[in-house]
C-alpha cells in the first residue's frame, strides 16, 4: 500500500513538474505584443492564408527576412504580398515563434479578422501584409511610436545630442549599407557613453 502510494504520488509530482516546464517554455516563446494597425475587408482568404504559410515557413531564415506575394498565379485578382522582419538580434526561434503568432492567431483572429491588409508590430518582429505590394518602396505610414515612462536625468540636451548622433549619423547610414549580400541582416548597433554611468544605445534596421 505505502509502495503504491510512493510510486503514485512520485508520478503526480513529476506530471506537475512537467505542466510548470510546459509553463515556462511556453511564457518564454511567446512574443511581447506591442501594438497592431489594420484596415478594412474581406475575401481573397485563400491568397492570404497561402501568404501567412509562406512567410511562417520561411521565418527560419538566416536573415530574419522574407517577402512573398500569393495571388493564384494572376497577380491583377485579389493577390495579397506581405513580408515579416525579425529584429536583428533576435534567434531563429525567437522569430520563427513570433511570425508564427502574428500569422496563425493574431492577425487572422485577434486583432485583424477580415482585414485587407495589416501590419503589427512586437518587440520580436513586425510582420505585414496587403493587397497592394509595398516592396521596394518607402513607406512612412502607417507607422507606430513608442516611448519609455521615464525622463532623461541630467543635461537634456547633452543626451539629444548624443541620441542624435548613435540614430541618425551611425545607425541609419550603417543599417543601409550593410547587408549588401541577401542572407546578411541590415542590422546595425551602437552606443555612446552619456555620463561615466549612463550609456545611451541604439540600433536601427532596414528590410
Ligand atoms: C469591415 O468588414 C466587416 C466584415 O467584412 C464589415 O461588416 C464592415 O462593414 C467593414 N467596415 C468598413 C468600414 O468597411
Ligand atoms: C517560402 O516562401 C516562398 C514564397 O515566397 C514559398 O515558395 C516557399 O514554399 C516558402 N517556404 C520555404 C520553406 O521556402
Ligand atoms: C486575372 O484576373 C483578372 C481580374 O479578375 C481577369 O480579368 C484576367 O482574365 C485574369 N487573368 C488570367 C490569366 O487568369
Ligand atoms: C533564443 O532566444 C530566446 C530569448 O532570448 C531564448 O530564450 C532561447 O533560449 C534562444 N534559443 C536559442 C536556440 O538560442
Ligand atoms: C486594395 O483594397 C482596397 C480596399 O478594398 C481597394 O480600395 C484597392 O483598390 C485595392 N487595391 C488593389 C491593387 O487591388
Ligand atoms: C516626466 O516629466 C513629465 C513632465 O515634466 C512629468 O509629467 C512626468 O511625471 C515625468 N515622468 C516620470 C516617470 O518622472
Ligand atoms: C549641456 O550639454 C551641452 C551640449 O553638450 C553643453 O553645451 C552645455 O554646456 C551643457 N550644460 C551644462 C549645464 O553642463
Ligand atoms: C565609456 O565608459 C566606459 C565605462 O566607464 C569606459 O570603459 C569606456 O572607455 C567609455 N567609452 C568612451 C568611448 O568614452
Amino acid at each position: 500500500m505505502a509502495k503504491i502510494l510512493g510510486k503514485s504520488s512520485s508520478q503526480i509530482i513529476s506530471i506537475f513538474m512537467l505542466i510548470i516546464l510546459m509553463m515556462i517554455s511556453k511564457s518564454t516563446s511567446a512574443p511581447n505584443f506591442l501594438a497592431n494597425t489594420c484596415s478594412n475587408n474581406s475575401q481573397y482568404h485563400t491568397n492570404l492564408n497561402t501568404l501567412f504559410r509562406y512567410l511562417t515557413t520561411n521565418a527560419t531564415n538566416p536573415t530574419g527576412f522574407h517577402q512573398a506575394v500569393s495571388s493564384n498565379g494572376n497577380t491583377t485578382n485579389e493577390a495579397v504580398y506581405g513580408n515579416f522582419l525579425c529584429r536583428g538580434d533576435q534567434n531563429i526561434s525567437t522569430c520563427h515563434d513570433c511570425v508564427t503568432t502574428a500569422t496563425t492567431t493574431d492577425l487572422p483572429t485577434t486583432y485583424c479578422p477580415n482585414r485587407k491588409d495589416a501590419i503589427i508590430w512586437y518587440d520580436e518582429c513586425l510582420v505585414r501584409y496587403s493587397n497592394q505590394s509595398f516592396f521596394g518602396t518607402m513607406n512612412t505610414k502607417p507607422s507606430w511610436i513608442y516611448w519609455s515612462a521615464n525622463n532623461i536625468t541630467g543635461n537634456t540636451t547633452r543626451f539629444m545630442e548624443l541620441m542624435s548622433n548613435v540614430m541618425n549619423n551611425v545607425i541609419a547610414v550603417r543599417a543601409a549599407t550593410t547587408g549588401g549580400s541577401s542572407w546578411q541582416k541590415k542590422f546595425a548597433t551602437d552606443f555612446v557613453n552619456y555620463t561615466s554611468f549612463q550609456t545611451i544605445y541604439g540600433f536601427g534596421q532596414c528590410c
